[in-house]
């Protein structure tokens, strides 16, 4: 369950509340927001300011108990950092902070008054979201696999009211499809890979569909696999015990006839490497493997949610990489749903083993506008880009600058990687039309490269994840991208941004 968002009017007719949040920049510059509070409180904030104990630092945040006739019990205030400077980047991550606080106090609902501070180049509606977001973002936790607690007896954050005039409800109503699909996307990517395997993707997918009358899912199984020729996909399959799934969603919210926009994930629910076996230090991340398939089912999830005038099928091909005796080997040679001939030099590069024959399929049979592949593909990718910009790559510029924008918009950025030709040939083999790896430079770029072949005369992007999908370090979650950065193109490709 996402947070409850509610639009409130501004200080002091807010309250009352248990908690109050409001910002202040350095050098004691109070937001309006902050003074007004400041004057219904007596004056302690200016009082906190001039002492030192409130500083203005950016993400910093002080709390304290306000008089008993002011509109908050708690007042949360968070540090703005420098007025000069303040950027849509920062005023994300003082949200962030400030909803770190409150997750902290024993509240269940807080009044956030930071919508009404001033962001270069994003309005109210952008606003009043991104505080809603990141207080979603903050309040989430994973508990399904530790043992039950007993319930809870100090209260939780489940409500937040963001106080903003009434263009701010538009940015409400994204942010809570956004976050549903945020949320299933991090979930997904969290739980173990014994818990979320292909057949658990499945169902997740089928419950949804189950729920909404203008949405289908179909899931083929291996025969059905086989029958059509997904040759490629099913190679890395062979390995597991646990069978492949392709999962297809389709929804229906724009014109009958009209060409849908086709959302492809890679669902490599644990990618041990294969025969290729991967060292052991760190294996456990793998189980994040199969974000991509997570973000795209996450981003379906929100247009439904939203109820965007556009059909949109996702497909998601979920299977698992291990090694066995009957596992697909290197040397292999493979016949590609496309024909296309593929020799295996890497078992460790199963990911667009999988999505060439899901590019393919879906391709043929839906002949979409636009086909957007999200894929945690590449370990080049995070040496090239790190871990705050997802690699996107496209041959249509025009593509490729609406996902880029889509990104700033949301705040879930890319930056583009090329697909020139001449990275082409690092994918040539003697035995097969194409090889499944690269040279070793450029190891993202081939990647894409490897999936250009199968999408070609398409309006095609890849977006490679492998940096943005989960936190750094033994508690990393996953983040929920790429979700923001998907729903906010479709909202723009809807006509309603
Ligand atoms: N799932 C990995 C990519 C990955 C690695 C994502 C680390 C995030 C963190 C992918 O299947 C893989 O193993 N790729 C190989 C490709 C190589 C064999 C050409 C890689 O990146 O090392
Ligand atoms: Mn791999
Ligand atoms: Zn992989």
């Amino acid at each position: 369950m996402t947070l409850q968002f509610s639009l409130g009017s501004s200080l002091p007719d807010s309250g009352p509340t248990p908690c109050a949040v409001v910002g202040v920049f350095e050098h004691g510059v109070l937001t309006s927001a902050a003074a007004r509070l400041d004057v219904a409180c007596g004056g302690v904030v200016k009082r906190m300011v001039e002492s030192g104990d409130i500083t203005g630092k950016a993400g910093t945040a002080v709390i304290l108990f306000a008089p008993v006739d002011a509109p908050a019990e708690r007042v949360v205030v968070v540090g703005l950092g420098a007025q000069k400077g303040f950027d849509a980047q920062r005023y994300q991550k003082v949200c962030l902070e400030a909803a770190r606080a409150v997750g902290r106090l024993p509240v269940e609902s807080a009044v956030v008054h930071l919508a009404e501070i001033d962001v270069p180049g994003r309005d109210i509606a952008w606003r009043t979201r991104t505080a809603a977001l990141a207080f979603d973002h903050a309040a989430y936790r994973y508990t399904a696999t530790f043992k039950p607690k007993e319930a809870k007896k100090t209260p939780e954050l489940s409500a937040v009211t963001i106080t903003a005039e009434a263009a701010g409800e538009r940015g409400l109503v994204e942010a809570a499809a956004i976050a549903t699909g945020t949320r299933l996307a991090r979930e997904l990517g969290n739980l173990p890979p014994n818990i979320c395997n292909p057949a658990y993707l499945a169902d997740q997918a089928r419950e949804f569909a189950d729920r909404r009358v203008n949405v289908e899912c179909e899931v083929l199984e291996r025969e059905e696999m086989e029958k059509l020729g997904f040759g490629s996909l099913l190679a890395v399959a062979r390995g597991s015990a646990n069978a492949p799934k392709l999962i297809v969603l389709q929804y229906r919210g724009g014109a009958e006839g009209e060409k849908p926009y086709a959302l492809v994930g890679k669902g490599i629910t644990f990618d041990t490497g294969g025969i290729s076996l991967k060292p052991g230090a760190g294996m456990e991340e793998m189980k994040f493997d199969m974000c991509g398939a997570a973000g795209v089912l996450g981003a379906f999830v929100a247009t439904v949610e939203l109820d965007l005038p556009v059909n949109l099928v996702c497909v998601v091909p979920a299977v698992e990489n291990m090694p066995d005796g009957s596992a697909y080997r290197p040397g292999d040679v493979l016949t590609s749903l496309s024909g296309l001939t593929i020799e295996v030099l890497n078992t460790d590069a199963e990911g667009r083993l999988i999505l060439c024959d899901a590019l393919t399929y879906t391709g043929d049979r839906f002949d979409p506008a636009v086909i957007i592949d999200a894929a945690t593909l590449t370990g080049a990718c995070v040496v090239a880009l790190g871990k705050h910009a997802t690699g996107v790559m496209s041959k249509h510029d025009d593509l490729a600058a609406e996902i880029i924008a889509a990104g700033e918009a949301s705040l879930d950025r890319g930056w583009r990687l090329p697909l020139w030709d001449e990275y082409q040939s690092g994918l040539e083999s003697g035995f097969a039309d194409v090889a499944n790896i690269g040279g070793k430079f450029g190891g993202a770029i081939t990647a894409g490269c490897f999936l250009a072949r199968f999408t070609e005369g398409r309006r095609w992007a890849h977006l490679d994840i492998a940096g943005t999908a989960w936190d750094e370090g033994r508690k990393g979650l996953a983040t929920g991208r790429p979700v923001p950065m998907l729903v906010q193109w479709l909202i723009h490709r809807a006509g309603q941004a």
